[in-house]
């Protein structure tokens, strides 16, 4: 054996060990040696990396720290869910991020204030003071639970934790960011991958003395909660935040029009490097809450903010093979293998290609020289070719016309554009070991049934042992067979199995999201389920005689096209996705979909809208109905309540049925007359 192997096999022997006693430390609570040893063992590890620089390129003991794992932290739900931002990547889809605004609150003419706020790439975390006093910390979790991690963010010591003189509302949530500047991480480099894993992995110490240990910083951005609400602007509330005594980035700029935003982002992308901390983009917000509150939010982020990102991190490397991946809706992608290399303190090894056309497209080859970009959480991507490096012995790729499971693929005609798609499918579904393991994937996933310890590499993990080979299999596993699996302790597999059974009750909005049709989105799936109800009237979609009626009802839901009709119908006519639909059913509780909240002006009532109106766009009317209590549907049925009809281009046709049954019909001054009164 080479000296280099041997020191290679000590190395990631004794990782190996470290990863076991951060299991029997973090996991399950019972460690089995002493701090000062486990710090040994550590330092060993360094020692050699430090003696033999070829390990650091290895990057496994970076993995190996700072990242304990959740299930330490008491679970609280958040006041207001945390959501996430949607982005924007250039001037276009700023313009559209306007747009979008000015179609919902329908406006013409007027410049909306922003304000502008640098992004920092660090940690979320909310606040809450119950009479100025910090009370509780949260993490942002999955969005809607968070965890308490109210004593490490009190190691920071520039976060108030008494504002209680400053005669401040009695209920104030403040969202900040946590991070670590970048003169401190350079100190750590060794020890984590970037500096957001830093200051994450230092939130989720699980003793506040080692948190206070790594240096953690913080900007405060926005709120949650606040009763009462004394703020009508968010460049109001900074300066307030400000004057209460938490620090608030001074980067912070109102701005009007395309004009002044493109302004504002090359100016603070010219200064960035000079920040102490890192900034992957803008947050431009709509500055008047009351629009933001009118604006609301879309199934994952608001309508009045958006993530404005700088461009990509760029790198050049070598591609030293081509491979195919198959994703949940069968899309096959090239991913070019490449020599690994760090793009914005991530280390790349895959960057995708997109699709067949891309690669023609660019004359990529296996061997050549190219530059990858990697933005924000994107998957990173192959940019161009620089071809004067381009060796004698680079070959070109030649693409498959088959999928790994050896089915044929297809490129489909776009029912929209009538153009032959340029992602290549395959075509068989479950009945494709390679779409299937994807499809899980997509179940178990945050948006769909969110189960919290079944990650994407257990669902490999599971699939390839056949411990999973179908969503119902998720609620029938044999717990006896994965405690024999390395990595599962008692306590993993019992966190394991309350997430699942938490999991077995879900709204059927979620349950048709997650099942994965194509072209049925969060959005879409709130729709069919608002007109379902249940799962039953759902379920007879899987019955030929059924469908054919149902899916003509469906095309005459606001909201939904021919492409979703058409997708729907594929879907239930492959015989396999019954089957395997129907035994998930059989496994779960399934609620009917019911209203947001049953109180206020329309509770109870279904409600439909046909025509636009002056004041608002449809759906911003659909909004109002639905935070009023109400339900909308989207065709006129026996079922419906009321019907708005507003003055432009209302449909005749629609008017007409409700007449025809008797329901109650009102004009758009009639509806403006209900929200005012
Ligand atoms: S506003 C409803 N403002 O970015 C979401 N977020 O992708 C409103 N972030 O989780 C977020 N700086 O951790 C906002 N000035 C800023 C921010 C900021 C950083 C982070 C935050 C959030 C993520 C959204």
């Amino acid at each position: 054996m080479s000296i280099k192997k041997k020191i290679t096999d000590t190395y990631k022997k004794k990782i190996a060990l470290i990863k076991k006693h951060n299991k029997y430390y973090y996991n399950d609570d019972k460690p089995q040696i002493s701090d000062a040893d486990y710090d040994k063992l550590k330092n060993e590890v360094l020692d050699l990396e430090k003696k033999n620089v070829y390990l650091k390129d290895l990057n496994i003991f970076s993995e190996t720290l700072g990242a304990p794992p959740t299930n330490q932290f008491k679970k609280i739900n958040h006041l207001k869910p945390m959501l996430s931002l949607s982005n924007a990547f250039d001037e276009n889809g700023m313009i559209d991020f306007l747009k979008k605004i000015k179609n919902y609150l329908n406006i013409k003419e007027f410049d909306l204030d922003l304000i502008s706020e640098p992004k920092i790439d660090g940690i979320s975390a909310t606040l809450i003071y119950e009479n100025g006093l910090l009370k509780k910390g949260l993490s942002r979790g999955d969005g809607y639970i968070g965890e308490d991690i109210l004593e490490n963010l009190k190691t920071i010591k520039e976060i108030p934790k008494d504002i209680s003189r400053q005669n401040v509302p009695k209920l104030l949530e403040i969202r900040c960011e946590i991070f670590i500047g970048k003169k401190d991480f350079y100190i750590l480099k060794d020890k984590f991958a970037n500096p957001r894993n830093a200051a994450g992995g230092s939130l989720r110490q699980k003793n506040p003395k080692d948190t206070s240990k790594i240096p953690l910083k913080y900007f405060a951005y926005g709120f949650g909660v606040i009763q009462p609400m004394i703020f009508e602007k968010q460049s109001e509330f900074l300066k307030r935040l400000n004057s209460w005594g938490f620090l608030t980035n001074p980067l912070s700029k109102n701005v009007k029009g395309i004009d002044e935003i493109e302004k504002q982002h090359k100016s603070l992308d010219s200064i960035r490097s000079s920040l102490d901390y890192d900034i992957d983009g803008l947050v431009f917000k709509v500055d008047d809450l009351k629009l933001q509150q009118r604006l609301g939010n879309t199934s994952n982020s608001p309508r009045w903010a958006i993530a404005y990102k700088f461009s990509a991190e760029k790198a050049i490397t070598k591609i030293n093979n081509i491979i195919i991946q198959v994703g949940r809706t069968g899309a096959i992608t090239p991913v070019a293998k490449v020599d690994p290399v760090t793009v914005g303190g991530v280390v790349v090894s895959n960057a995708t290609l997109h699709n067949e056309d891309e690669i023609k497209r660019k004359d990529i080859r296996i061997g050549d020289t190219v530059l990858i970009q990697r933005a924000g959480d994107v998957i990173p991507q192959v940019v161009s070719v620089n071809i004067s490096k381009r060796d004698k012995k680079a070959r070109k790729y030649i693409f498959p016309s088959k999928c790994l499971c050896g089915a044929e693929t297809k490129k489909e005609l776009s029912k929209n554009t009538k153009k032959r798609d340029a992602v290549r499918r395959c075509t068989k579904g479950y009945d494709c070991e390679f779409t299937a393991k994807e499809k899980l994937k997509h179940i178990v996933s945050k948006e769909a049934f969110n189960i919290d310890g079944l990650g994407k590499k257990v669902v490999d993990q599971f699939w390839n042992l056949k411990i999973i080979k179908e969503p119902s299999d998720i609620f029938k596993l044999n717990y006896n067979k994965i405690n024999e699996l390395e990595g599962w302790g008692d306590l993993s597999i019992n966190n394991l199995k309350k997430a699942i059974k938490d999991a077995k009750k879900i709204p059927l909005n979620r349950f048709i999201y997650s099942i994965g049709i194509r072209h049925i989105g969060q959005e879409n799936a709130k729709i069919l389920a608002a007109f379902f109800l249940s799962v039953k009237e759902f379920s007879k979609l899987s019955d030929l005689k059924n469908r054919e009626k149902i899916l003509k009802n469906l095309n005459e839901l606001d909201g939904i096209g021919e492409t979703q009709v058409e997708s729907i119908n594929n879907f239930f006519f492959n015989k396999k996705n019954v089957i395997i639909t129907n035994n998930l059913i059989k496994q779960l509780d399934i609620t009917d979909y019911s209203l947001k909240s049953s109180k206020g002006k329309f509770s109870n009532k279904k409600i439909m809208f046909t025509g636009g109106f002056e004041n608002m766009s449809r759906s911003e009317a659909k909004s109002i109905a639905e935070n009023n209590g109400g339900k909308v549907l989207g065709s006129v049925s026996k079922k419906l309540d009321l019907l708005v009809v507003g003055d432009s281009k209302p449909t005749k046709k629609k008017i007409n049925q409700a007449r025809d049954l008797k329901i109650q019909i009102i004009s758009e001054k009639e509806w403006n007359k209900i929200l005012n009164s």
